[in-house]
């Protein structure tokens, strides 16, 4: 709007009266002064409006100014190192476009599925807007990344009529009576474009009908990935690493103050530095059935049996204090929403108390052969505090296209990145099998049937090359970088098993 400034760019206001244009985010309201924590989308800044400056009417407006009113309001603009985002506005005039009335989520704490079912409103909010704005960085440095490195951009189909990556996660659509997938990856596509153009990649959502309800699994993500002609396993690794860098240090440039804000440890992101580490499944299966692993996750489970005592204890004194004669309404509310945010913790810690004793169990009878799953990845990552390649997995637990290693026929040139702090998988990856005879034979014990794959095995007959690639997922990487338990935040919209509101 003409006229209109940006909360983000008040600093170049000092001194000047200027109109903001934004919502009501927080009031605090005494006899002679009203403090209107205002925000814009950019920012939060501190309206002050001083009873005896302003008119009778705009005081009394003010005063009765509800949460999430749209409103523009006139001021001149000081610096003051105490006011959140450190500018502070003297209001002269305050005009009101919306008022709102019953805003559903107030300063108090909700429950997360309440949340959820208001994220239309929610996104306004303080941590989902942190988040928002890491993704963004995130989803920026990713594309610079690629194009100044001379990678073209490509863009796959979501209409995908066979599977890419196994077809237990194929979501089938109606397309005029045939049957037809929403894409998995665009990897295939891919490998078309990079022996036509060398170094390329795509971004886009893509789509997986994952049954689990975890905290790493979405049924729509965002993915990123490049495919690269006369790339081999060893070039692969190195790319994956200096993206990864490039990512952590544009987020650690461009989002200090969001990381500081959800509390991430700072410390932790300025470490993901190379090398990262190396390990072959072998050494990673090892890990796992070691004494190691076994300490880890015994000292979590005294951890978390100790934690699980306190919050029971805590919610049983905060019941009790609530409901004792004489107790004030606001305090009520207070030990409720408080009651509520130990009663989830309380549910998580309890679940991780019956899965500790089942994830160790599987560590410790690991065996070759089998894929890692999401616990033991977590042990992995949690044993290391830089990312970690896992490379060369048996080829039985890896897709068909995965090219098999000469010096050990049972592995494929694969590699998984997992991020530290126990996030896990970010990025699964490998060399292409760019021979057509093993290509074809893999697919036969794959029982695959070959026909809707010809185009792709025609890669094999005309010029190929060794070649390979990688896919990132971009709602793991932000829930690592900002250190969130589940991915679920990271998305404006996630759509879970059970979860497709609004
Ligand atoms: O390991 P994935 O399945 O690899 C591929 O799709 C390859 N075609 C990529 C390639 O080589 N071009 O998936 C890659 C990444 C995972 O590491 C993870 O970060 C993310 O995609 N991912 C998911 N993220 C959220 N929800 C899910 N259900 C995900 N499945 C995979
Ligand atoms: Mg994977």
């Amino acid at each position: 709007m003409k006229g209109v400034v940006f909360i983000r760019d008040l600093h170049q206001h000092v001194g000047q009266t200027v109109t903001l244009a934004g919502w009501l985010y927080n009031s605090r309201v005494s006899s002679k002064v009203a403090f209107l924590v205002v925000r814009d989308g950019t920012g939060l800044c501190q309206c002050v409006v001083d009873k005896a400056g302003v008119s009778p009417e705009l005081f009394e407006t003010a005063a009765r100014l509800t949460q999430e009113s749209s409103l523009l309001v006139t001021g001149s603009i000081r610096a003051d190192e105490r006011a959140p985002g450190g500018y502070e506005l003297q209001v002269s005039g305050l005009e009101v476009v919306h008022r709102t009335s019953d805003y559903p989520i107030t300063p108090k704490p909700h429950g997360i599925d309440f949340l959820f079912k208001h994220r239309h409103l929610w996104l306004r909010s303080r941590r989902p807007t942190a988040i928002m704005r890491v993704r963004h960085t995130v989803i920026d440095a990713i594309r610079r990344f690629f194009n100044d490195r001379g990678f073209m951009l490509v863009d796959t189909p979501i209409f995908a009529p066979s599977a890419g990556e196994g077809a237990q996660t194929l979501f089938e659509v109606d397309y005029f009576g045939e049957p037809m997938y929403l894409a998995q990856t665009g990897q295939l596509y891919l490998e078309s474009a990079a022996l036509a153009y060398g170094k390329v990649y795509c971004f886009g959502p893509t789509f997986r009908a994952e049954k689990s309800k975890t905290r790493r699994h979405l049924t729509e993500f965002w993915m990123v990935e490049p495919e690269i002609a006369w790339a081999r396993l060893e070039d692969l690794l190195e790319v994956a690493e200096d993206f990864i860098v490039s990512i952590v240090q544009r987020v650690l440039r461009d989002n200090r103050a969001d990381l500081e804000f959800l509390g991430r440890d700072i410390a932790a992101l300025e470490r993901i530095q190379k090398p990262f580490y190396r390990l072959t499944y072998s050494q990673a299966a090892e890990i796992l059935r070691g004494p190691q692993a076994r300490e880890l996750l015994e000292k979590d489970l005294a951890e978390k049996t100790a934690r699980a005592a306190e919050l029971k204890a805590s919610i049983e004194r905060k019941e009790k204090e609530r409901v004792a004669p004489g107790v004030k309404k606001h305090v009520q509310e207070r030990l409720a929403a408080e009651i509520l945010d130990e009663r989830e913790e309380l549910a998580d810690v309890e679940e991780q108390l019956t899965n500790i004793p089942k994830h160790m169990e599987l560590a410790a009878n690991f065996e070759w052969g089998k894929d890692l799953g999401g616990s033991d990845e977590t042990i992995i990552s949690r044993l290391h505090d830089r990312p970690v390649f896992v490379t060369h997995y048996p080829r039985g637990c890896k897709a068909f296209y995965m090219k098999r290693d000469h010096e050990d026929p049972r592995t494929v040139r694969n590699f998984d990145c997992l991020a530290p702090d126990g996030y896990g998988e970010i990025i699964g990856g490998s060399q292409r099998e760019d021979d057509l005879d093993a290509l074809l034979e893999r697919m036969a014990e794959e029982n695959m049937v070959t026909k809707p794959y010809e185009w792709y095995l025609d890669l094999r007959r005309y010029g190929s090359v060794p070649h390979g690639g990688f896919g990132l997922g971009i709602e793991r990487t932000v829930a690592w970088i900002c250190g969130l338990k589940h991915i679920r935040e990271t998305i404006a919209f996630p759509r879970l098993m059970g979860r497709v509101y609004p």
